[in-house]
């Protein structure tokens, strides 16, 4: 077992770092009176619940509870082992960590410090080689790369031997077995003695976020046989799902990280870095994963994903995307930048230069219009049938992007594509259903903001903090308005009422309400608020009847009339919906046919 870090320690740690750098360095602080605040990087939320005190070392989130000290924080963010959050705090103040019982009684973590010493141990040997090689030396001369390049990536090579390595760093039995635990040697198919993993390739060391080595990437010098390009296998260090090659390097290049463009390859990530973009990382020969897109977002908001505009970088994209959606919070943007076929950002940047490729980065393709070009090939939105299968095929793929605005965009996107609310589906989780009742209350906002109807697909107005931003939804708004003005009722059709169908709760409230003041004349707020008492809305309609509404009686009583409107087209179109669904279940009889065609002919006027 691990030797163990006394209490003192610990105690005397928190007592020199100060959590707010620690943080600070990780999420953006703002001071709000003695603490800081920040939206938690913990869950998905939009205004900041997420506090910092500086004066008890202790974070704490209100919205989700997650709370503790700068190694907790280190544990949770950086997902690090509880002894290795302590090493890296003890390294900021410069303390050794004291384990009890000696290193020698914590075979795992001296284990783990070994593994790194080889592999800085085999990089090392590696340069040497280099050093050593004309003919590796002109292969990154012909690949263009100059001497400061070579030395920012630790760049080697590994001589065409079987026991190159082997015999330069494994002079006893535990060294040939942390060479081979750390990935350098391999056994082979038959066992046997474990001989050179890499062999007669240029190596590329991988490191990780803190700069330590963990594994190598090798290329051939030249076509032969075995890959072009072989890796680390995955190790107690090495996890490609979730390293980025490079990452160190950009962290090294600039203090603030504006943005960070992948790409697929080692050479590609270097040749940018020294033609003047040193914000490139890649992943490691795999796809790129959910993981590599939080990390990717934890350093900067925007990110650019370089493919092959081939049918196989088109894929490649289509699984960043979908990595990157759930991981979309606000503020991040994913944009996708595709090559002309043949080209890559190595051949590209030397032909074109910094400021070439800088133009193709400005004018990469936006996650959303991405996502929905790829949505769309093969269907058909000039039918309802077409309409309904691309809103089925993107509903869950949305649902899964946090709570925000770019979610809001997606599913205003969605809508105007389809003309399908289908919010109304019961098929929705909860949060679904309170991004498109936000975004409803924005379409209210925009009623309200226009005399004439609802302007559809007009671009998403600021986020106000008025009258509708306090309410959840239109019906509550519209519950509001008249239990704060019971004569609005004059203004309400006869029944049946057009909204009585819409599943939407507080409907049920809503029709109630308005028989009330149908039927009592002289009713007012407080009487009404009287009658509910003792019933289960109560607690809501007394908050209800205490919110600011602002405008003066004609307006309020318009948007009244409007909100009322807003439902009843929120009912057409969950009939609308209801219908599709049918249809594409079992099918419609005649009548609901000619009422399928009545409503969307009534939508497209
Ligand atoms: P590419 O085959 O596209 O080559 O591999 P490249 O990056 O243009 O390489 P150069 O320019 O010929 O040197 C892209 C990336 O895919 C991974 C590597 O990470 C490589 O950089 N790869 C490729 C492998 O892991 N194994 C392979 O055999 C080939
Ligand atoms: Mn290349």
């Amino acid at each position: 077992m691990a030797g163990r870090i006394p209490d003192s320690f610990i105690d005397d740690l928190l007592a020199r770092v100060d959590i707010v750098d620690v943080i600070q360095e990780r999420v953006p602080l703002k001071k709000a009176g003695r603490d800081w605040s920040a939206r938690c990087p913990f869950h998905d939320e939009r205004s900041p619940s997420f506090t910092v005190s500086p004066h008890k070392q202790f974070y704490h989130c209100f919205g989700c509870g997650a709370h503790g000290s700068a190694i907790k924080f280190l544990m949770d963010y950086d997902r690090l082992e509880f002894p290795d959050a302590i090493e890296e705090l003890a390294g900021r103040v410069g303390l050794k960590v004291p384990y009890e019982g000696g290193r020698a009684a914590a075979p795992q973590q001296s284990d783990t410090a070994d593994l790194y010493t080889v592999l800085d141990q085999s990089a090392r040997y590696f340069q040497r080689a280099l050093a050593d090689s004309a003919t590796a030396k002109a292969y990154f001369d012909g690949r263009g790369l100059d001497a400061a390049t070579v030395a920012a990536f630790g760049l080697g090579y590994a001589p065409d031997a079987y026991d190159g390595l082997r015999s330069a760093l494994g002079n006893s039995p535990q060294r040939i077995n942390l060479l081979e635990k750390a990935g350098m040697l391999t056994r082979g198919d038959r066992g046997g003695m474990p001989y050179d993993r890499f062999r007669g390739r240029v190596m590329f060391p991988i490191q990780d976020r803190r700069g330590r080595i963990i594994a190598f990437g090798g290329r051939v010098l030249e076509k032969s046989d075995g890959p072009k390009y072989l890796n680390s296998p995955e190790t107690p260090l090495f996890h490609k799902g979730r390293e980025l090659f490079a990452l160190w390097q950009v962290r090294q290049a600039q203090q603030k990280i504006g943005r960070i463009i992948v790409v697929e390859g080692y050479m590609d990530v270097i040749a940018l870095h020294q033609h003047g973009l040193p914000q490139a990382v890649a992943t490691l020969g795999t796809a790129t994963t959910r993981e590599h897109a939080e990390i990717l977002f934890r350093n900067c908001s925007d990110v650019y994903f370089c493919f092959d505009g081939d049918r196989a970088g088109r894929q490649a994209a289509w699984r960043a995307a979908e990595s990157v959606l759930p991981r979309m919070r606000e503020g991040r943007q994913a944009h996708f930048l595709f090559l002309p076929d043949g080209e890559d950002p190595d051949t590209l940047i030397r032909q074109e230069g910094s400021a070439g490729f800088e133009q193709r980065l400005t004018a990469a393709t936006p996650l959303s219009e991405f996502f929905f070009a790829h949505q769309e090939s093969g269907t058909d939105l000039r039918t309802a049938d077409g309409r309904a299968r691309l809103a089925e095929r993107c509903k869950e793929m949305i649902a899964s992007i946090p709570e925000g605005s770019f979610r809001d965009r997606m599913l205003e996107l969605l809508t105007d594509k389809t003309a399908i609310r289908w919010s109304l589906s019961a098929s929705l989780s909860p949060q679904m259903r309170e991004g498109v009742e936000e975004m409803l209350e924005e379409r209210v906002a925009q009623l309200r903001g226009s005399s004439g109807p609802a302007a559809p697909a007009a671009p998403q107005p600021p986020r106000s903090s008025g009258a509708v931003d306090a309410q959840r939804s239109v019906v509550r708004y519209a519950v509001a308005l008249l239990l704060q003005n019971p004569s609005f009722v004059e203004s309400v059709d006869a029944p049946p009422y057009a909204f009585a169908a819409l599943r939407r709760p507080g409907i049920g409230l809503l029709i109630e309400l308005i028989d009330t003041c149908r039927a009592r004349a002289a009713v007012n707020t407080a009487a009404l608020l009287q009658q509910y008492e003792q019933r289960e809305e109560g607690a809501a309609l007394r908050k209800l009847a205490v919110l600011p509404l602002h405008g003066d009686a004609g307006t309020l009583q318009r948007e009244f009339i409007d909100a009322l409107a807003v439902l009843a087209a929120q009912t057409k179109q969950q009939r609308t919906d209801d219908l599709i669904a049918k249809q594409s279940d079992g099918g419609l009889d005649d009548a609901e046919k000619a009422e399928l065609r009545g409503l969307l002919a009534t939508r497209r006027r």
